[in-house]
């Protein structure tokens, strides 16, 4: 039978985001090195691994399951994985099966997604200038990206951009709104959490949202909205765009007490908090009994229970990182 998962604050853990790789073909400079390395492949959990563990998290009461990476598609079969675990879908055991991705690789990818099962997807743009995209992405070509995005429209997926604020784009950020809302895109803006050595001094471009927020009022009339996704965005609605624009506030307003989640990493680390070091390995656990899935859900539960109250993330200038795993090796 269905256990669900509450920890020691109560909250329950219906929603599991799991990388399928630390790699990514882009470098945005608030979270990866510019050489950064990454784990040798064999580290990596096998896709009949993954679709295990996602199985049993399911058999654990996950309800919504999130693929991300790294690029999540930049993984070798990863399109057979989404194709296998949409099974849960159709058994009315999973509510959402999605990803977010960068978009570099969506216009290949979006109808086989869509005919999967995933209905909306996240996908990650920090700028519509080309130019300044390439110097946050490192190298990212924004074309492709509009044109993935374009493909998965067509496709059917609705798909919600994350736009991560930093003085860079601040000035961009009514356009970058304005645009996806036009084309009846939701948007979300993220602050920057210090997850990770990338060799650039995150103070240098963080953006309270806060001061977006009073940027916006100037010329738009922002109206709260009681909408949530089970995730930590707030929403509010732009009466003159008609569209809804989420602000996920990791740094200036906490929002753990509501979490309803847990991340794996590409490795089978589970990681209860994005913002601490408490985790558990549930790779040999998985390697350990091929046959017999009850150790690996004893271990989650036993991990699930010991999750902390929440992160405590410090932007501060010459202070090292809060966390010094990088971001792409769980996902965000
Ligand atoms: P939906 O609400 O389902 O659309 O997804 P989401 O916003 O939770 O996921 P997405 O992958 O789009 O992540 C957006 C941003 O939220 C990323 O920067 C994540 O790192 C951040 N984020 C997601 N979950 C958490 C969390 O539990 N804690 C913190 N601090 N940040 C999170
Ligand atoms: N802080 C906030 N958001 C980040 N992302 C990656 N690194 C960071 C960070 N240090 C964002 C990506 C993507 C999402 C999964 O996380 O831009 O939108
Ligand atoms: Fe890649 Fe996403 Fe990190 Fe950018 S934020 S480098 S797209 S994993």
């Amino acid at each position: 039978g269905v256990r669900a998962l509450v920890d020691r604050f109560g909250r329950a853990i219906s929603y599991v985001r799991v990388s399928v790789t630390d790699r990514c073909d882009l470098r945005c400079t608030y979270c990866m090195a510019e050489r950064e390395t990454f784990l040798p492949r064999a580290e990596l959990l096998s896709l009949d691994e993954l679709d295990r563990l996602c199985a049993t998290f399911i058999d654990l009461g996950t309800r919504r399951l999130r693929l991300t990476g790294g690029e999540p598609l930049i993984r070798k079969g990863f399109i057979d994985l989404v194709a296998r675990l949409s099974r849960h879908l159709d058994a009315g055991r999973l509510d959402e099966l999605t990803l977010t991705t960068n978009g570099t690789r969506l216009e290949a990818h979006a109808d086989a997604l869509a005919r999967h099962g995933v209905e909306r997807i996240n996908v990650s743009l920090d700028s519509l200038d080309a130019g300044l995209y390439r110097r946050i992405t490192r190298g990212g070509d924004l074309a492709g990206v509009l044109r993935g995005i374009d493909a998965a429209r067509a496709a059917g997926l609705r798909v919600k951009i994350n736009t991560v604020a930093l003085l860079d784009n601040r000035a961009e950020l009514p356009d970058l709104i304005a645009w996806a809302h036009g084309h009846g895109m939701d948007i979300t803006l993220i602050e920057t959490m210090p997850l990770g050595e990338t060799g650039i001094d995150r103070t240098a471009q963080y953006l309270p949202l806060d001061q977006v927020r009073a940027d916006l009022a100037r010329g738009w009339t922002l109206t709260p909205l009681a909408r949530r996704t089970g995730g930590p965005a707030r929403y509010t609605r732009v009466e003159e765009t008609g569209g809804s624009l989420g602000f996920i506030t990791p740094m200036t307003h906490n929002f753990c007490d509501q979490c309803n989640r847990v991340r794996v990493t590409c490795t089978g680390t589970l990681y209860t908090c994005l913002g601490q070091e408490d985790h558990a390995e549930l790779r040999e656990v998985l390697r350990a009994s091929p046959d017999d899935d009850a150790p690996l859900r004893a271990a989650i539960a036993e991990a699930i229970a010991r999750k902390p109250k929440g992160h405590d993330f410090v932007i501060a200038s010459g202070r090292s990182p809060s966390v010094s795993r990088p971001m792409s090796r769980t996902g965000g």
